[in-house]
Order: C-alpha cells, then sequence, then structure tokens
C-alpha cells in the first residue's frame, strides 16, 4: 500500500531514496516523505501529494542534504489519519525516526499507554506509535535493532517498518511481517531496503526477500537479518533480479500504462514460455511447474478468489475451465468470502489470482484455507510476492513490471495462465483431445500477431478507437454490455474507465439490462456492445436494438466484417477476424482482442478528460490493507 525505500552506504542517500519512492509512487502518492542521517542529526522533510512536493521542499537544501549516506524514505496511501503533511511519513519520536506499511491494529491500546505516560503523538497514525515504543526500549538501554526488536513484540497486525535513530547513525533497522520488504547488499558497501524490488534494479543485480518475522539490521559494512521473535541470526538466500531498470522507463510513450497495453502480445509469449513446456509438441498446455500440475491433478473443485481486475479475470478462466475440461470453478471476491461461512467441497483446490501478491484479503483467503487443509495455488506477476511464499504452488505470469496503477499487462498475463489451466485440465479429463489442444495452442502462440497489428492500427489520431473517444467524452456515462467471455470483459472495461477517467460506468451482462439497469438509458449515455462473432452475438446484437431504441449513442466492438453490426452502430471498433490465413482461431481466445480495445477506449477518455493516468485519484496498486 505505501511505498518504502531506506539506504546506508557510500553513496547519496538523498539521490537514491528519491529516485526509489518514484519508483514505488504507484503504490501510493497521498504523501511523502525523506529522512536523512547525519553523524550529529537526522533530517526530515515531507509534504502532501505527490513525491514532486517533497522535491520542491529540499529543492534550496539539496547540496547539504545530500552529503547524506543513510536515510529512509515514504510515499503514502493514507489509512489512519488523512493524507496530511503531519501524518506523511517518516514519524520522528525523540531521536527514533521510522517509515512504516501495513497496519498496528492494536494502536488504540498503544495511544493509550503514550498519553497516560504525558506524551503526544503529533501525527493521527497508527504508524507513530511505535516510534515511542522504540524509544522507550533504547531508553532503557537496548541498541536501535534490539529496540525494534523487543517494541515490535508489542505490535499486533502485519507491518513492514525501516527505523533510523540519531544515536547510531548509519544504521538502518528494517523489520517485515506482513507487509512486503526487501534488502540487498550493495556491491559498494551498504545495504538497501524497499518495499518492491523495482527501485534497487539499478544498483543490484540480487535482492533478498524477507521473510514474515524478519529484522534486517544495515550497516555500512553491509547486513545481516535475524529473527524477530529470538534475535539469533539467519541466513536467506539471494535471488536474482530479472528485471532491468529500462524495463522501468515509458520507452517513448507518453504514460506507462499507454508502453503497457502495447506490451501485451509480448506479454502473453513471455508467459506462455515460462509456464508451458513449448517443445513438448504432444502434451500442450502441460506445466513445467511440477507442484501446481501436481495441485491441479487432485482438483475436484476451483475457487477462484481474487479481487479488482484480476476478479475479472478469474471469471474468463472459470468459463474457460467450464467450457473446456467441464471442471466446477466457483469464483469469489476475496473480501466477502473470507467473511463468509462458506462449504468447500473435498477436494477443492482454492486459487488466488493476484497480480502483486499481496492484496490481503486474497492472500486471507489463501491462508485460511490452507490452515483448513486445502490446496493453495498462486498465480501473480511479483517473484518473492507474500502469495508466493504462501501458496502451496504459484504460477508466474511474466508481463515484467507494471507502473500504471490501471491494471493491463498482468490482465493479459493472468489470462495467459488461465486459459493454461484450462487446457491442463481438458487433459487431464480427456474432455479435449490432443489434436483439439494441439490447435488451440497453435492458435494462441499466434494470437500476439494480430494484437500486434491491432495495436498498431488503432494507436493515434485517425484510429476507430480515438474517434469514438472525442465522440463520446461528454456523454454523461457509459453502460459496457457482452455475454459470454465478454460479460468479464464488460465488467474490466468498465472498471478500467471509472479508474483513470471517473466518468460514471457500469458493466452488464448484456441479458441483465432489461431487468433494471435499461431505466438509465437515454440519449446521454453511450453503450459500448462487445459483440464479437461467436455464440453469444446474435443475442448481444439483441440486446443493443432495446438500447438503441431508447436513444443511447452505441460503439459497437465486433468483427471487421461483421457488416450487420457495424450498421446498427453510432461508431465502430473492429477487431481482427478469427482467422489467420486460412485457417481460423476459436473463439474461446476473443478476450485477447476485445481487452486491448477497452483498454484504449478508456485510455482516450482520460486523456481527453486531462486525469493523471498512470496515478489516478485514491487509488494504489498494491492493497494490503483489509
Ligand atoms: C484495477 C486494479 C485493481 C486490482 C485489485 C487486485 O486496475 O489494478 O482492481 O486488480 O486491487 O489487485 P491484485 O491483482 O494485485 O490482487
Amino acid at each position: 500500500m505505501c511505498g518504502i525505500v531506506g539506504y546506508t552506504g557510500s553513496r547519496s542517500a538523498q539521490e537514491i531514496i528519491l529516485k526509489g519512492l518514484k519508483r514505488l509512487e504507484y503504490r501510493g502518492y497521498d504523501s511523502a516523505g525523506i529522512a536523512l542521517s547525519f553523524s550529529d542529526r537526522i533530517e526530515v522533510r515531507k509534504a502532501e501529494g505527490k513525491l514532486l512536493n517533497v522535491e520542491k521542499v529540499i529543492e534550496p537544501e539539496k547540496a547539504v542534504l545530500t552529503t547524506s549516506h543513510a536515510g529512509i524514505g515514504h510515499t503514502r496511501w493514507a489509512t489512519h489519519g488523512a493524507p496530511t503533511t503531519q501524518n506523511a511519513h517518516p514519524h520522528r519520536v525523540g531521536h527514533v525516526v521510522l517509515v512504516h506499511n501495513g497496519i498496528i491494529e492494536n494502536y488504540q491500546e498503544i495511544r493509550e499507554r503514550v498519553l497516560e505516560s504525558g506524551r503526544k503523538p503529533q501525527s493521527e497514525t497508527d504508524s507513530e506509535l511505535f516510534g515511542f515504543m522504540v524509544l522507550d526500549e533504547m531508553e532503557k538501554g537496548a541498541g536501535l535493532a534490539e529496540a525494534v526488536r523487543r517494541a515490535f513484540a508489542g505490535v499486533e497486525g502485519r507491518c513492514s517498518m525501516v527505523v533510523l535513530s540519531e544515536k547510531e547513525p548509519g544504521v538502518v533497522v528494517g523489520v517485515r511481517d506482513g507487509s512486503p520488504l526487501v534488502a540487498a547488499r550493495d556491491p559498494e558497501g551498504g545495504a538497501f531496503f524497499a518495499s518492491d524490488a523495482q527501485p534497487l534494479a539499478e544498483y543490484v543485480k540480487e535482492v533478498l526477500y524477507l521473510e514474515n518475522g524478519d529484522l534486517a539490521v544495515a550497516t555500512s559494512k553491509g547486513l545481516e537479518v535475524r529473527d524477530l521473535k529470538t534475535g539469533a541470526r539467519v541466513e536467506r538466500a539471494s535471488s536474482p533480479l530479472e528485471w532491468s531498470p529500462e524495463r522501468l522507463e515509458k520507452g517513448g510513450y507518453s504514460h506507462y500504462m499507454l508502453k503497457e497495453i502495447h506490451e501485451q502480445p509480448a506479454t502473453l509469449i513471455d508467459t506462455l514460455n515460462a509456464l508451458v513446456d513449448r517443445k513438448e509438441a504432444l502434451a500442450p498446455f502441460q506445466l513445467v511447474q511440477g507442484k501446481a500440475s501436481e495441485l491441479l491433478e487432485k482438483a475436484t473443485e476451483i475457487v477462484f478468489v481474487a479481487c479488482g481486475t484480476s476478479f475479472h479475470s478469474a471469471m474468463v478462466g472459470k468459463y474457460w475451465i467450464e467450457n473446456f475440461a467441464r471442471v466446477p470453478v466457483h469464483l469469489e471476491l476475496a473480501s466477502e468470502f473470507r467473511y463468509r461461512k462458506p462449504v468447500l467441497a473435498p477436494g477443492t483446490l482454492l486459487v488466488g489470482v493476484t497480480q502483486s501478491g499481496e492484496t490481503a484479503d486474497t492472500l486471507a483467503v489463501l491462508m485460511d484455507a490452507k490452515q483448513a487443509g486445502y490446496a493453495t495455488l498462486g498465480i501473480t506477476n511479483v517473484r518473492g510476492s507474500t502469495v508466493s511464499r504462501e501458496a502451496d504452488a504459484v504460477l508466474y505470469t511474466a508481463a515484467g513490471p507494471e507502473v500504471g496503477v490501471a491494471a493491463t499487462k498482468t490482465f493479459t498475463g493472468q489470462l495467459v495462465a488461465l486459459i493454461t489451466l484450462a487446457g491442463f485440465l481438458a487433459s487431464r479429463n480427456r474432455e479435449l483431445t490432443t489434436e483439439m489442444r494441439s490447435s488451440l495452442f497453435s492458435q494462441l502462440i499466434r494470437v500476439p500477431h494480430l494484437m500486434t497489428d491491432f495495436l498498431e492500427e488503432n494507436s493515434g489520431l485517425g484510429s476507430s478507437v480515438r474517434k469514438a473517444a472525442v465522440a463520446l467524452q461528454n456523454v454523461s456515462g457509459f453502460f459496457f454490455i457482452g455475454r459470454g467471455t465478454s460479460y468479464p470483459i464488460a465488467l474490466e472495461a468498465a472498471l478500467k474507465l471509472k479508474e483513470i477517467s471517473y466518468i460514471p460506468a457500469e458493466g452488464y451482462a448484456a441479458g441483465e439490462l432489461k431487468h433494471g439497469p435499461i431505466a438509465m438509458i437515454d440519449e446521454n449515455m453511450a453503450v459500448v456492445v462487445l459483440a464479437p462473432r461467436d455464440s453469444w452475438r446474435d443475442k448481444t446484437v439483441s440486446n443493443l436494438e432495446e438500447v438503441k431504441a431508447r436513444g443511447a449513442k452505441i460503439v459497437g466492438v465486433g468483427h471487421e466484417t461483421d457488416q450487420r453490426l457495424r450498421q446498427l452502430c453510432d461508431h465502430w471498433i473492429p477487431i481482427p477476424e478469427l482467422k489467420m490465413g486460412t485457417e481460423s482461431i476459436d473463439e474461446s481466445l476473443i478476450p485477447f482482442f476485445v481487452t486491448p480495445v477497452i483498454q484504449l477506449l478508456s485510455f482516450e477518455l482520460a486523456l481527453l478528460k486531462g486525469t493523471d493516468i498512470d496515478q489516478p485519484r485514491n487509488l494504489a496498486k498494491s492493497v494490503t490493507v483489509e
């Protein structure tokens, strides 16, 4: 939810922390701050709003602050306390200064103790209270690392913290317990901390994904990891960093989101390469991940748990698995499921779909299920994320770093993982012959070519997507409707549009319109009809006629040669035919073509509205609170 960076060593801490926070700003951007340690003091600077505001604050004193070689920084997504400068991190309590990501659940009780002792917190945050606890331990004689360890014993919740003290210049202490924190040894001496590996990519080739219950102590000499409970030293193996720093740049695009939309063909190829053995021509959709295969072999039913965009990809996955493999699949919003008393059949496999691998509700469901004896599988884009440690097995999508807050290429990566599961289970259940699976697989590996052509044609001024966006920029709201796998894509379309443009939008199963939502339709509304030429097309076209008759402006998304559909629409966005040369493409693969349309349409509308597309208001990429 929040982003943390810490550093100690021989380089300029200011530079590393500001650059690192920029990379982490997608995690939250309500306020930000930095603390820099000197031999005699710690300087803290913070500001409301984006990191840019902190940079402005420190601009006049940059030359002095840059001489510090240790410090911490934070970019915040507010949970306890409004997004004000006072509530921004780092928090200072006496000589202790800290940043925090997560929630201290027993903060009321700690706050009362602090107030009873005659002291007054400066902020409304739970985080600052931890500073009092560390200070108390240091006043009893403990060094910084030991004080953090002892203080943490009194904290309930899911947190990561990074702490400095003026009494120990150059020492940076990090704790991971629930919220993510990685550490890395600096080859030039010293060490780094960050909420994820992205900010470290330009300095190191390996990182240590700290485990829950780890306390890491960084000095200019290096890094030591200890057990938070006992204080005993523990060894943590380093993992290679697979993301090069270049992948974190915009690469000539105006926005990260646009770049990431265009990276989807590569995501498809990379994810397939990561998940299956492409050389195994006789066994298409066989997973290279042995443990995942083992769990899938045994699964009698599947429950997908997810939130937001990942919930929509899981819904497509449900349709695919039921269609191809005839395995019962249930789809659950993680935030609802965990508080109900769901009934799970024996043999059920719980699959958490989460690009970040950190979504609190999704993780909680998986952990509860695991404890109750069910098998768990994670589908995530982030190596070393919490889901990858907690689930029994994990399938990684290979979308690479996604910086835009609105998910795009990670959604496509999830679709690839899910169709692979469907193919795997279809093979297990002998529902599809080897020939049928081979044919589906060979069509799938050709989708990126068609997708690339489509993306090129639909970028820029003359594109049909841009024309529709310009014509409809002032409507009062959008409905997206579809049937079959176009229904979850309609839901995703409405979410995407709301997220980045703030235009009211809803997604509906086309057949549901007449059960209520159609009352909203008038000439000020736009209805985007997802009606590709699949088994549901004719029914969807009937629904189109219903909204057209009530005056809505119609945007049709359909196959190039579908003239009849085209004539019914005010605006027309064609998708590639289900053909590659003379070979036809299975209609199941249609989501890979409709998805870029709805992403680009949202992008173009947001561009016209002038919103902050890569960092929309009130959102954060990784939702580690419940
Ligand atoms: C929308 C979006 C969110 C996430 C949701 C779950 O663009 O990104 O709706 O999909 O917060 O996140 P993950 O997939 O990380 O569990």
